[in-house]
C-alpha cells in the first residue's frame, strides 16, 4: 500500500526507483547464481548459522566482525534470504571503495545541481534499496559527516538527499560489517561510538579459518567441485599429501584465500587426481608476514594516539606538571613529547579547553 501511495505522490520518482530497483535485483540473481551457499559443520560456524537464522526474521540491525575473506558478506546475504524482506533488494556498498566526498551522496542520493557535475537527480542506495536489506561492508570507513547520517537513519527512519531540503522516510535493514577493531576506531576518535552502539544491536562475528580447520575438506572438496565444472574438467579425488597440507596452512586470507588456490590448481590440473603446488603456498605466508606487523602496528599507533590526544584533552594540552598529560598516562615527560611528535599530534589543539579547568590547574604547566 505504502508503494501505491508514493506512486500516486511521484510518478517520476517511484519510476526511477522501480527502475533502480529492478537493476539492483537483476544484479543479486546474477551474483546469487555464482556460490551462496555457506559450506561448512564446525562448530564455531554451526554457532554463526543459528545466530544468522535467530536474527533474519526480525529487523534488528546486524554488526558483522571478522578477519577479510571469512565470509561476511555471504552470511548478511544469507541473513537477507532468509528475512520477510528476501523477494526486495539486498544493496551492498563497499564503504571503503566509494571517494569520501562522495559516499553520501552515493548512499542517499542527490539533487539536481547540488554540487559540480549532479547534473540531474540520483537516487542513492538507500533508496534502491527501500523494503529491502542495505549491506555496508568496511562501515568503519565511514567519514564523520556520513556517520552522523546514518545514524540519523537507525533513529529516526529518515535521510535527505545532498542538496535536498525534503526529509525521506526509509524502510531499509541495515547491516554492516568490518574487518576493523571498531573499538580502536572510537578511542582514536574516528568512529562515532553512538554509531557503534546503534549497529551493534545484533553483533556476529565470523571465525578465522584456522580456528574451523575441520572446515577444511568440505570447503576444499566444494571448491573443487564447482571449479572444476567451471572449467569442463573432471576431477574424482585429491591426494591425501595436497589435503594434509591445506589443513594445516595458517590461512592469513581465511576461505577467499583457499577458494583461490583451489581455483588456481584446477586449472593447472592435469590429472583425476588434484593436488596442490605446495610451493605457492609456502611462499604466500612470507609474502604477508610483513603485512600482519605493519596492519598491527597500524592499529596499536591508532589507539596510542587516541590515549594521548584524550589525555591532553583532559589535561588542556599540558605535558608536564601533577596534572599534565605525561603524568596521566605514566609515562616520563621526554617520552610523551616524542610521541607526540612521531604520531603527528598537536598539543596546541587541546589548548582551548584551559578555558573549562580550574585555574590552579593552568598556573601548574608553568613548572
Ligand atoms: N562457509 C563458506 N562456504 C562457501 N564459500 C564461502 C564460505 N565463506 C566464504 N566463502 C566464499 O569466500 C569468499 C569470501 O567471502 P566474503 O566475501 O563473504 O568474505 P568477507 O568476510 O566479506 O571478506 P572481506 O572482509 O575481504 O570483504 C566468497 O567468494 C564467498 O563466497
Ligand atoms: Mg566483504
Amino acid at each position: 500500500m505504502a508503494s501505491v501511495a508514493v506512486i500516486m505522490a511521484d510518478p517520476e520518482q517511484s519510476e526511477e526507483r522501480l527502475k533502480h530497483e529492478s537493476v539492483a535485483l537483476f544484479q543479486e540473481i546474477d551474483r546469487g547464481s555464482m556460490c551462496d551457499e555457506i559450506v561448512g559443520s564446525s562448530g564455531a560456524l554451526q554457532k554463526v548459522l543459528s545466530l544468522v537464522s535467530k536474527v533474519a526474521p526480525t529487523d534488528a540491525t546486524v554488526l558483522i566482525t571478522g578477519e577479510t575473506g571469512t565470509g561476511k558478506e555471504l552470511v548478511a546475504r544469507a541473513i537477507h534470504r532468509q528475512s520477510r524482506r528476501s523477494s526486495r533488494a539486498f544493496v551492498s556498498v563497499n564503504c571503503a571503495a566509494i571517494p569520501r566526498d562522495l559516499i553520501a551522496s552515493e548512499l542517499f542520493g542527490h539533487e539536481k545541481g547540488s554540487f559540480t557535475g549532479a547534473l540531474q537527480r540520483r537516487l542513492g542506495r538507500f533508496e534502491l534499496a527501500e523494503g529491502g536489506t542495505i549491506f555496508l561492508d568496511e562501515v568503519g570507513e565511514l567519514p564523520p559527516e556520513t556517520q552522523i547520517a546514518l545514524l540519523r537513519v537507525l533513529q529516526e527512519h529518515e535521510f535527505e538527499r545532498v542538496g535536498g531540503t525534503r526529509s525521506i522516510r526509509t524502510n531499509v535493514r541495515v547491516i554492516a560489517a568490518t574487518n576493523r577493531n571498531l573499538h580502536v576506531a572510537i578511542q582514536a576518535g574516528t568512529f562515532r561510538s553512538d554509531l557503534f552502539y546503534r549497529l551493534n544491536v545484533f553483533p556476529i562475528e565470523m571465525p578465522p579459518l584456522r580456528e574451523r580447520r575441520e572446515d577444511i575438506p568440505v570447503l576444499v572438496e566444494y571448491f573443487v567441485d564447482h571449479c572444476a565444472r567451471k572449467v569442463g574438467k573432471n576431477i574424482r579425488g585429491i591426494t591425501k599429501e595436497s589435503l594434509d597440507f591445506l589443513r594445516s596452512y595458517p590461512w592469513p586470507g581465511n576461505i577467499r584465500e583457499l577458494q583461490n588456490v583451489i581455483e588456481r590448481s584446477v586449472i593447472m590440473c592435469e590429472t583425476e587426481n588434484f593436488s596442490i603446488d605446495k610451493t605457492w603456498l609456502a611462499q604466500q605466508p612470507l609474502a604477508t608476514e610483513p603485512k600482519i606487523p605493519v596492519d598491527l602496528s597500524k592499529e596499536l599507533a591508532a589507539e596510542e594516539k587516541g590515549m594521548i590526544e584524550a589525555a591532553l584533552r583532559q589535561s588542556a594540552g599540558r605535558v608536564f606538571g601533577p596534572s599534565g598529560a605525561a603524568t596521566k598516562l605514566g609515562i616520563a615527560r621526554s617520552t610523551l613529547e616524542s610521541k607526540i611528535r612521531s604520531l603527528k599530534i598537536s598539543k596546541n589543539s587541546f589548548k582551548e579547553f584551559a578555558e573549562t579547568i580550574p585555574r590552579r590547574s593552568c598556573l601548574e604547566s608553568l613548572e
